[in-house]
C-alpha cells in the first residue's frame, strides 16, 4: 500500500516514475508555468545567443525539489535547438566518464548535471577548463612514461542543477555565467499546472478544485502533478466524469493532507516543539531525535516549507513555533502556559 504520509514528499520517489514525470514536463518556454523572472531573463540569453551563433554562458538552476530544474535544462536544449546529454554528479566517478562524454558533445550541445553539488573534486578539476577553455587534460598511459595531452572540445553549455547551493565549491559556482534560483509557486500558477495536468491526464477539473490542489500542494509542481493523479483516482473511483472541489476535498482528507497542506510529520514537529518544548526554542537535533526523523531530512525538506508558511521561525537559539502554528493545531498558547505554571 502506498505510504499516504509521504505523498506531500517534493523529492521525487518511484511514484513519480508510474505517474510519469517526463510525459508532464513542459516542452518549451511559453508552456512552462511561473519563475517569471527566470523565465524572462533567459529569454532574452537565449535570443542573444541565437543571434550572435554562440552556445549559451553555462547556467545554474538551484532551489528546493520539484520546482522545475530538470524540466528548465531540457527547455534550453530545446528552445536552442540542440541536443542534451543528461546525467547525474554521484553516477561520473571517474575521470574517463566526464572526458568521454565531453568528447562526444556537439557544437553548442548542452551537458545537464543533476546534483552538481555531488562532483568529486577530481572531477571537478576536469571541469574547470572545460568550462573555461573548453579543453581538458587527459593523462595518456602509466608511470613514467605517461603523458598528458590537451584536447579541444566543442563549445558546449554545462546546466547544473542543485538543492545544495551552500554545498557547491566558490570555485565551480564562479564559473556559471548564468545563476538562476527558483523560487516557490504560488497558488495561481499551481492552479495552471494543476489544470493543465488534468487535461494531459485527459480528466476535466473544476476550477475550484484545480485551486484546492494548487493550496494544498507545497508551492510545488512536483506535488500538484502527484496529487491529481491521486484526487483523479478517487474522482474516477466515484464514477464522476469531472473532477469536483466536493471529491477533492473528500481526497485530500483521505491522504491526511491538511488545510494548510501540511502533512502528518509536518504537524508532528510542530507539535512537539509547542507540546515537548513549549513552543521552543529549541534545536533541530533534538527535534529530530524527538519526531524521529533524519536532521538533513527536517533542514532540507520539512522545515522550508513550515518557515515559508509561517508556521515556524528560525532563531539564532533554536527553532520556534508561531502563533499561526498554535492556531493551526487548535491549541491555545495559555493554557500550555498555565500548565508550566503549574509543575
Ligand atoms: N513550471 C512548471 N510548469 C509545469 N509543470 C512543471 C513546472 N515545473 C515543474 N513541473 C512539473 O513538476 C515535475 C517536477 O519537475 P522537475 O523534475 O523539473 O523538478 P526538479 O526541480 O528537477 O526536482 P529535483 O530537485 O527533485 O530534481 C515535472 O514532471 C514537471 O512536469
Ligand atoms: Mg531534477
Amino acid at each position: 500500500m502506498e505510504d499516504i504520509t509521504r505523498i506531500l514528499d517534493s523529492r521525487k520517489t518511484s511514484e513519480d516514475d508510474i505517474v510519469n514525470e517526463s510525459g508532464l514536463r513542459p516542452c518549451c518556454l511559453d508552456e512552462f508555468i511561473g519563475q517569471k523572472k527566470v523565465k524572462e531573463n533567459l529569454k532574452v540569453f537565449i535570443e542573444s545567443a541565437k543571434l550572435r551563433k554562440k552556445s549559451l554562458d553555462h547556467i545554474l538552476l538551484s532551489g528546493p525539489p520539484g520546482l522545475g530544474k530538470t524540466t528548465l535544462a531540457f527547455i534550453v536544449a530545446h528552445e536552442m535547438g540542440v541536443n542534451i546529454k543528461a546525467t547525474s554528479a554521484p553516477v561520473i566517478d571517474k575521470a574517463g566518464d566526464l572526458a568521454s562524454i565531453l568528447t562526444g558533445l556537439q557544437e553548442n550541445d548542452v551537458l545537464f548535471i543533476d546534483e552538481i553539488h555531488r562532483l568529486s573534486p577530481a572531477i571537478e578539476e576536469i571541469l574547470y577548463p572545460a568550462m573555461e577553455d573548453r579543453s581538458i587534460d587527459i593523462i595518456i598511459g602509466q608511470g613514467i612514461g605517461a603523458k598528458s595531452i590537451k584536447l579541444n572540445l566543442e563549445p558546449f553549455t554545462l546546466v547544473g542543477a542543485t538543492t545544495r547551493t551552500g554545498l557547491l565549491t566558490a570555485a565551480l559556482r564562479d564559473r556559471f555565467g548564468i545563476p538562476l534560483r527558483f523560487d516557490y509557486y504560488d497558488s495561481d500558477e499551481l492552479k495552471n499546472i494543476s489544470k493543465r495536468t488534468a487535461g494531459i491526464l485527459n480528466i476535466p477539473i473544476e476550477d475550484d478544485a484545480a485551486f484546492e490542489i494548487a493550496r494544498r500542494s507545497r508551492k510545488t509542481p512536483r506535488i500538484v502533478n502527484r496529487l491529481v493523479n491521486r484526487v483523479a483516482d478517487f474522482s474516477v473511483v466515484k464514477g464522476k466524469k469531472t473532477i469536483d472541489i466536493e471529491t477533492t476535498k473528500y481526497a485530500l482528507h483521505q491522504l491526511d493532507i491538511d488545510e494548510k497542506g501540511l502533512d502528518d510529520m509536518d504537524r508532528k514537529i510542530l507539535r512537539s516543539i509547542i507540546e515537548k518544548f513549549n513552543g521552543g526554542p529549541v534545536g533541530l537535533k533534538t527535534i529530530a531525535i524527538s519526531v524521529g526523523e533524519e536532521m538533513d531530512t527536517i533542514e532540507d525538506y520539512y522545515e522550508p516549507f513550515l518557515v515559508q508558511s509561517g508556521l515556524l521561525k528560525r532563531t539564532s537559539r533554536g527553532r520556534m513555533a508561531t502563533h499561526a502554528a498554535y492556531d493551526h493545531l487548535k491549541i491555545d498558547s495559555k493554557i500550555l502556559l498555565e500548565q508550566e505554571t503549574l509543575f
